[in-house]
Parts: C-alpha cells; structure tokens; sequence
C-alpha cells in the first residue's frame, strides 16, 4: 500500500446471497465495519439483492457495488441491468471484465471498454478487472495478456484520475485457495502501474490496483504491504462476514501503521 491511496476492500459475492441472506451478510459485514476512515469497504452482491442490501448499509461505512453492466441505459436488452438502474438501486461501484465474464460470457477486451465508458458516463466507479489464465501464465505472457488488457481501457480512466479502480485477478488463483505470492502480485502491479504512467503520471499515482484471487484473513496482510497493492477483491471470503471484515481490518491497521 501507499498512504497516496486509500485502500479499496472490495468483496465480490458472485451468484451467492443474492435475497434475505445477502442482506443478513450485509449486515455483518457493516456491524464489523466501523469507522473506516482509513479504508473504503465495499461488497458487490447479485442484482437481486442490490437495492435490498444498499438499503440495509445505508448509513453504514460499507458501500454498494454491481458486478456487471450493460453499456447501454435502456432499451430491448432481454435480461440486462444498466448503469442508470444500478445508481437507482444504490450502487456506486460496478465491477467490469471479471474473468469469469471473459471466459463464460464473452466480455471480450472492446466490450469490457463499453462497459467501462458507460460506468464512467454514468458516474458509476468502475473496478476494472483483468488477469492472465496459468497457460498464458507459464508460458510466460502475463505482463504481455494484462497489459493488453489494461490498455483496452486505460485511456477512459486517464478521463478522471483516481475514480477508477483495476483489479489485477490471476484466474489460476480464484477460487483455488492458490493465491499469487505477494511478490508475484507485486511484479504485476507495478507493470500494471508503469503502463498507467505511460498514459499520465497523475494517473499512475491515484489508481488503485486491486489483487484478487484466494484472498483470505490470513494473507492479506503479506498481499496488502506490498507497495503497489492498493486493496484487494475477494471473493470467497466475502460470504464469511468475520473473514471479510479482517480483510479490512488487517488493511486499517496496515494503512494507520507509521511508514
Ligand atoms: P476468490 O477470492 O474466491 O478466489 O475469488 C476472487 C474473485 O474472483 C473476486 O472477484
């Protein structure tokens, strides 16, 4: 971490909790979640339980994300949520380009673009995802796949510095309980980082890179002191309310720590 940024703890629950029980979740979750000054806490759960569960934190110092979009604001678009209705429903986030959206749904790099133009269009912060597979990994390309990646939407977020936010997410490491090493996470971030230079410097400095893949209570702290890991994703352990809320504890106490 770097007292530059604050710290994003962002929980994707995936197609889990998505009635009563999201909002139970939610619930614990913000009862752990006091006074966060230091750190920006949020949990993403299905469109289903969105409005419930905004309604739920509301006043709580944990926000509200979506976990997809569609680019367009209305129309004949069978089975979408869009921007506009995800603001409506109390969302102030949406996560985009998630990898289990590029493998299972097509996001392709153009239409994670869209999504990420119309999340900023409509004032919703984009958590932009992106992640190399273990082939791509092995045989040497990650910093090649995410870059290209990263620059499918890197010229979009220069448009306002600081508001968007990338999640680096190896796919091998989600949901296999096999997490990057923190110096592996930080090699990434900080080629993620250089490439955000490349477009401005003031970008490069207020963009926070997420790491997301089997994070967990126990090794968040090693993954969150790495200088150019600005937060994490996490996935699993957000549906354990006391797991989710030491993710954020270990990065309070990590950002309060003197440098
Ligand atoms: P896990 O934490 O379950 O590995 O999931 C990570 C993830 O995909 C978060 O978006």
């Amino acid at each position: 971490m770097n007292p530059a940024r604050k710290p994003l703890i962002a929980g994707n629950w995936k197609m889990n909790a998505g009635g009563a029980a999201g909002c139970a979740l939610a619930a614990d979750v913000a009862r752990g979640t006091t006074a966060h000054d230091r750190v920006e806490v949020l949990v993403a759960p299905p469109f289903t339980a969105l409005a419930a569960v905004a309604h739920e934190l509301s006043g709580t110092a944990v926000a509200v994300a979506a976990q997809n979009l569609h680019p367009k604001a209305s129309g004949a678009y069978t089975g979408e949520v869009s921007g506009p209705m995800l603001l409506e429903a109390g969302a102030t986030s949406v996560i985009v380009g998630h990898s289990e959206r590029r493998a299972l749904f097509g996001d392709s790099d153009a239409v994670v673009a869209e999504k990420v133009a119309a999340a900023l269009a409509q004032g919703l912060r984009p958590i932009a995802c992106v992640g190399e597979t273990l082939e791509e990994r092995e045989a040497g390309r990650t910093l090649e796949v995410v870059g290209r990646q990263l620059d499918a939407f890197v010229r979009l977020l220069a448009e306002r510095p600081g508001f968007g936010v990338v999640a680096y997410e190896p796919v091998w490491a989600i949901g296999t309980g096999r997490t990057a090493g923190p110096e592996q996470a930080q090699e990434v971030h900080a080629a993620l980082r250089a490439r955000l230079a490349a477009v401005s410097p003031t970008l490069a400095q207020q963009t926070r890179i997420l790491y997301g893949g089997s994070v967990k209570a126990d090794n968040a702290r090693a993954l969150l002191a790495e200088a150019d890991v600005d937060g994490a994703l996490v996935g699993g352990a957000a549906l354990d309310a006391a797991a989710f809320v030491a993710i954020s504890a270990a990065a309070q106490a990590l950002a309060g720590a003197p440098s």
